[in-house]
Parts: C-alpha cells; structure tokens; sequence
C-alpha cells in the first residue's frame, strides 16, 4: 500500500504499577523510533497511547493498597505520562480509558455490534461469593492446580506449572475476596462469536504472511485450534457499564474496551487540539471528519506495537470487532516483540523484580539514551532477551563511550583547535575519502531499510557502523599527525569527519533523540532532516559550530554494584513476602499421633541412588539397629557432608521398595516456600534412640 497517513499505537499500559524496562524495550521504545523515523522522513503520523485502567489487575492493586480502582489510576496514569515523556517516547497523546470520550466509544461500539446482532447470548455457571455478594473474575479464586498439585493456583492459570486452567477446574476453589469456597451461580453474558468469524480473520491473516514470524506463527496456531466463542461482558463493577437491558451489574470485557481506547484517544486528540485553535477554526472545523480520516479512510496504514502476550487480541479478536461493525479500517501490521528478562528472572511487578524508569532517572540522571541504546541494541525481537546491569556498563563504556562519543568528541575538539571551530574547506579527496563518501551515501537508505521490517536492532548496528566508520578514518589517516606538515590533508580529513558527524547527528535521531540534539546544537546543524541523510556537504566551509561537551560519560563500577544489591535486596523481600502457608491440615487425636515412633539417629553412610536426581541412600544408627532409608534429599545435600549428621527418624514406617532398594524409615525434614529441605534436630544433644513425642 501507499499510505497517505501513519497512525501508530503503542498497547495501553494497565495503570496499576509503574512503567519498568520491560515496558520499554517490548513496545514503547520501537514504537518511538518508528514513529520519530516518519516524522523525520516527513511522513503524516499520529502516534497514540493511554493508560488501560479497566480490568481485573487494577481492582486488585487497589485492593491490596487499600484504595480505590479510581485512586489507583489516577496515581499510575500520572506516573506512566511523566515516565514515557521522561524517556522521550514521543506520543501525539497519552489518553486514559477512565474517560468520559472512552467510556461513550467503547459503549457505542457495543451497542453497534449488539443492533447487528454479532453477539450471541449465553449462560454459563461462574463462581459466586455468597459473603462478599458478587461474581468473581478468575484471578480471584485460588485452590490447587489439578495438574501438578499446586495450592495456590489462580482461576486462569497456575504459576508454578504455567498449565492455563478455567476456575471450575481447580480443586478446592476459595475466594480471595473472603475466603470462603465460592459457589456456582447461573448468569447471561454476551460472546462474541469468533468460531463462526473464524473464515473472515483467517483471510486477513493469510493476507499478512509478511508479519513477524512470532506474530504471524501464533496467530496460526490460534487458528488451528480452532476458534472459541468470547464471552464480551463480564460480572464486574470497574469497567465501562454494559449498554442494554438486563446487563446491570456488568461492564465490558476489559479486552473489548480497550483496544477501542486506541479510537478514543484518537478523539480526544482532535479535541484538546480544537481546544487550542481559534473559535473561528473551531467553527469550522469537523471534528468527526478529523479523526474518522485516520480510522475510516483506507489510505490509513494503521500499526499496532505491542507485546506477544497481546498477540490474539490485536490480531484476532480487535481486527474480528472491527470487521463485525465494518466501518473501520484494520491493522496492516503488528510488530509484537518477545519479552525481556532481568538479571536471568521474569520480570515481574508484584515481585519488584523490575528496574523502574523513574527509579533508573535517580541514578542515571540525563541518561534516557543510554537506557534507549541499551534496550534497544538488545531489544527481545525474536527471542526473549535478558537484560543485565553489567551489559548495560560494558554497552555504554564500550559502546556508546568509546565509539560513538569517542569519535564525535575527537572530531570537534580538533575542529576547535586548528580552526577555532569553524568547518574547514576540504582540499583534494583521494579515492579512499571517494570511497569512504559513497559508503556514508549508502547509509540512511539501509538504516531505512531495517526500520521498515522493523529490524531495530540491526538499524541501531547500523548507526554504530557510521560511527566505527568514522574512528576508521581518523585512526588511518591520523590528522594530528598531519597538522604540522599537510595543512591540506588535515582540512580534507576534518571536513569529512565533520560530515560523518553531521550525518550521526540526523541518523540517531530516532534512537537516541536527547543525544542528536545535543549533537546537532553543538553542529548548529539548523534544518536539516533525516531526508538529507547521506549528503557530504551538510556542513559547509567556514560554518561555525560551538565548543564541545561530551556525548556520554564511562559508568563506574559503584553505580552498577549499587543497582545489583538493588535487585538483591528486592529478591530477599519477596522471598519474606512471598511465604504462601499451606493450609492447616485436618485434626487428628493424640491417639493417632502416639502411633508414630520417631527416634533420634545419626546417619553412618551416605550415597546417591543411581539414576535419580532426588534420592540417597542412607544407613542410619537409629539406637535401635542400623537401618537402610532412602530420602529425597540429594538436591539440597551431598552424600559426603552428611555423615555424621543428627537427624530424626520415623522409624515403625511400614517398609516400601524405592528404586530396587527396601527403605526402612523416614528421616523427618522441615520445608520453606522455595521447597528447600533442612533436617529436623532436637535443640541439645540427645543420644540415639531419644524418642521424640
Ligand atoms: N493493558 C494491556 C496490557 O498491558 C494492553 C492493552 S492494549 C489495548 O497487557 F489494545 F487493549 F489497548
Ligand atoms: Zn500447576
């Protein structure tokens, strides 16, 4: 397609938590540098985004502060806006879902659907609390995972085995909200009909062969499955109100009001900036016509970023709404990226296990595009990524230090000190500056290229090459050398330089914005844009550029040894936090208790158990006799530090054959939340056989 128009969007974020790295490097951060490459190529663009503040997450959150849904939005939505703009994320509009323009498109678009006739009715049995008198969204209810026996399972998923499950599944269902065992209780919602869509979305995803392997391959899978029936509306009180009769007490399904976020924002847009023009223009201007031109008009390439978690709902289930009400146009393209992980671990909100851009600004002051260059040169594009402090030291000092700000830093303070920073006239180029010109040529049109197959990573390898490009050519031809005897050659030599530098300054722009500012200040590189990219004659004899003051600066050991105990410190706190009990078992009688004899023992001899990870073999003095017991321990202790050791020991166990080898016993061990195994010891010395009662 040739579009007239670019309309970009970056996923609505929930508003329950601030905005960390994995936000970042997913979604925002290539969604900014495509956008700024538009703009900078002069391309007609609207890049939209929002705070997603419906939905289960955020009634949680607000649960567990003790304050309102609407308390929680409102401190999150603030504090996501002033993060974004922080880092330079360059939003036409960061709109929010609690809205009043919102809450009326989302409604709309139902009730559109709904006069159609998309939807069907049906009811179905959802968990009800009868104490807190209310329907409860799955990742309210808790109970053991029926795969691998996990007690604390949520309704949708168990985090331990990562099996999705549906609430009525888990054995054992309690209530977060009170505790109490839910009940089944009969209730009508509305579902979108996606297995009878299915022909529809299946020819616009094969219409799309050219998305990202990762986005194009899930959507297949979707696909082959088959696909199910969507319920569109929920039995919750946060959300945007169900419009039509009988539905009290019931919002829409956060997924459908959404992904419409990305239409009212685009409203809202248009009416703040009416706000801002003349009445005279305000008169006449259409306001529907504004908006509806980026929705409605097929000339619109219209560009989802987001994270492979929201995959099916940008790509099969916003894409089947859109169709169903026929009025919109759909996306041509959904770069999705794979998730990034911290330090080797999941990065995870509820955990803390995260680095939080406002938290990254306290200690890395005015480093926005280390953090962009960072991320972005190890952006999870088809795989996830990890994300390490000491890879971010080494790409800044290495990186971003010694070549890129290495090169730049050199070629203007020569400038100033031969020429009193003034552009010198080039003398003669030999056929290595020709060669070197046609190379720097070449440039903008294959950093294009990445950008537009969303290769970011490649891109910004690009970027570097002009830069290494740039020292190459100092380093060989040495000007500092030169300066005394080939006045001549020094000029020529400085004058390409300072192109190459020109040309770094327009380049970078998309990835590292607050730095090509900087650079372009220093060059007083006017009006030049990326559009100009490639041109050796940006910076013509006798232009004036001013002092230097260096790009980046080398990051210290200290600074990122203080970020590691951070992290630490974070892991050690959730370690606490996390300490889930399991619930107490049923009463039993002392009756029962006395039954068990467990005596005090000393383990003689040790060994692994062939062919398990798990399992010793063990010979224990038991004050009784000499016995053999096979234990589950040999994950958590090695056969040679435990002879010797005290441990205390069942020992009327019925015997039972464990891989070949009759065990006779049961050594008795104490278990934390990590499942880490210690023996169980009498607190003073008690000799074999002491019985403990
Ligand atoms: N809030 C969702 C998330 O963080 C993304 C919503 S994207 C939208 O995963 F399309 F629905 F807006
Ligand atoms: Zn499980």
């Amino acid at each position: 397609m040739n579009p007239k128009r670019h309309l970009i969007t970056a996923a609505l974020p929930y508003a329950n938590g601030p905005v960390h790295i994995g936000h970042l490097a997913g979604c925002y951060l290539p969604a900014d540098i495509y956008v700024r490459y538009l703009r900078a190529k002069g391309e007609d663009v609207l890049f939209i985004c929002g705070s997603d503040e419906h939905g289960v997450p955020i009634t949680i959150k607000a649960k567990k502060e003790g304050i309102t849904p609407q308390q929680v939005v409102d401190k999150y939505h603030k504090m996501m806006g002033d993060a974004f703009d922080e880092f330079g994320v360059s939003f036409d509009i960061y709109s929010r879902t609690s809205k009043p323009v919102h809450h009326k498109t989302a409604s709309d678009f139902f009730r559109n659907l709904y006069d159609k006739g998309v939807f069907t009715e049906e009811v179905t049995e959802q968990y009800y609390d009868e104490k807190a008198k209310t329907f409860l969204a799955d990742r309210y209810i808790t109970g053991t995972c029926p795969k691998c026996g996990n007690e604390n399972a949520y309704g949708d998923q168990c985090e331990k085995c990562g099996s999705t499950l549906s609430p009525t599944e888990l054995i054992n269902p309690r209530s977060t909200l009170s505790g109490e065992k839910p009940v089944l209780r009969s209730t009508k919602n509305w579902f979108l009909p996606l297995d009878k869509m299915q022909p529809g979305i299946e020819a616009y995803i094969e219409s799309h062969k050219d998305w990202k392997t990762n986005v194009y391959g899930q959507c297949k899978s979707w696909l082959t499955q088959g696909l199910q029936p969507r319920a569109m509306t929920r039995d919750l009180d946060w959300g945007v109100k169900v419009p039509v009769d009988g539905a009290e007490g019931k919002v829409l399904y956060v997924w459908f009001d959404a992904p419409i976020g990305y239409i009212s924002a685009t409203k809202d847009y248009f009416e703040q900036k009416d706000d801002h023009t003349s009445s005279l223009a305000k008169a006449t201007a259409d306001k529907s016509a504004q908006w509806e031109l980026w929705w409605k008009n097929k000339d619109t390439r219209l560009i989802h970023f987001i994270g492979k978690d929201n995959i099916v709902f940008h790509c099969i289930i916003f894409p089947a709404m859109l169709m169903a009400h026929g009025d919109f146009i759909v996306a041509d393209n959904v770069p999705a990226n794979e998730f990034l992980n911290l330090e080797g671990d999941k990065i995870s909100t509820s955990r803390n296990w995260a680095v939080w851009l406002h938290e990254y600004l306290v200690t890395f002051k005015d480093k926005q595009d280390v953090l962009r260059y960072v991320l972005c040169s190890n952006a999870p594009e088809a795989k996830d990524n990890d994300f390490t402090w000491k890879d971010f030291q080494a790409k800044n000092n290495n990186e971003l230090v010694a070549i890129l700000g290495n090169f730049v830093n050199r070629t203007l303070v020569l400038t100033h000190k031969y020429y009193e920073g003034k552009v010198p006239q080039a003398d003669e180029y030999t056929k290595g500056d020709i060669l070197l010109l046609e190379e720097i040529g070449k440039f903008p049109a294959r950093i294009a290229a990445s950008l537009d197959a969303f290769r970011f990573r490649e891109a910004l390898a690009e970027l570097m090459n002009l830069a290494r490009a740039g020292n190459k050519y100092l380093a060989e031809n040495e000007p500092w050398k030169l300066a005394a005897t080939d006045e001549k050659r020094v000029r020529t030599v400085m004058n390409i330089s300072l192109q190459i530098t020109a040309n770094l300054a327009l380049l970078m722009e998309p990835f590292l914005p607050f730095t090509a500012k900087k650079l372009s200040d220093m060059l007083n590189l006017g009006g030049f844009k990326w559009t100009h990219a490639g041109r050796s004659d940006l910076l013509h004899a006798g232009h004036k550029i001013n002092p230097p003051a260096l790009l980046f600066d080398k990051i210290e050991d200290p600074a990122i040894e203080e970020q590691i105990l951070k992290l630490h410190q974070s892991k050690i706190m959730n370690e606490i936090q996390n300490q889930v009990m399991s619930p107490a078992k049923d009463e039993t009688s002392f009756e029962e208790f006395s039954k068990m004899d467990i005596r005090v023992g000393t383990i003689l001899e040790a060994e692994r158990v062939p062919k398990t990870d798990k399992l010793l073999k063990l010979k224990i003095d038991t004050g009784l006799d000499q016995r053999t017991v096979v234990s589950g321990i040999a994950g958590f202790y090695k056969p040679e530090d435990i002879i010797g050791q005290r441990v205390s020991i069942l020992v009327n166990l019925a015997p039972r054959k464990i891989k070949g080898i009759e065990s006779q016993g049961m050594i008795l061990m104490a278990e934390n939340a990590n499942g880490e195994l210690a023996f169980v010891l009498p607190s003073k010395e008690i000799s074999n056989g002491g019985m403990i009662k």
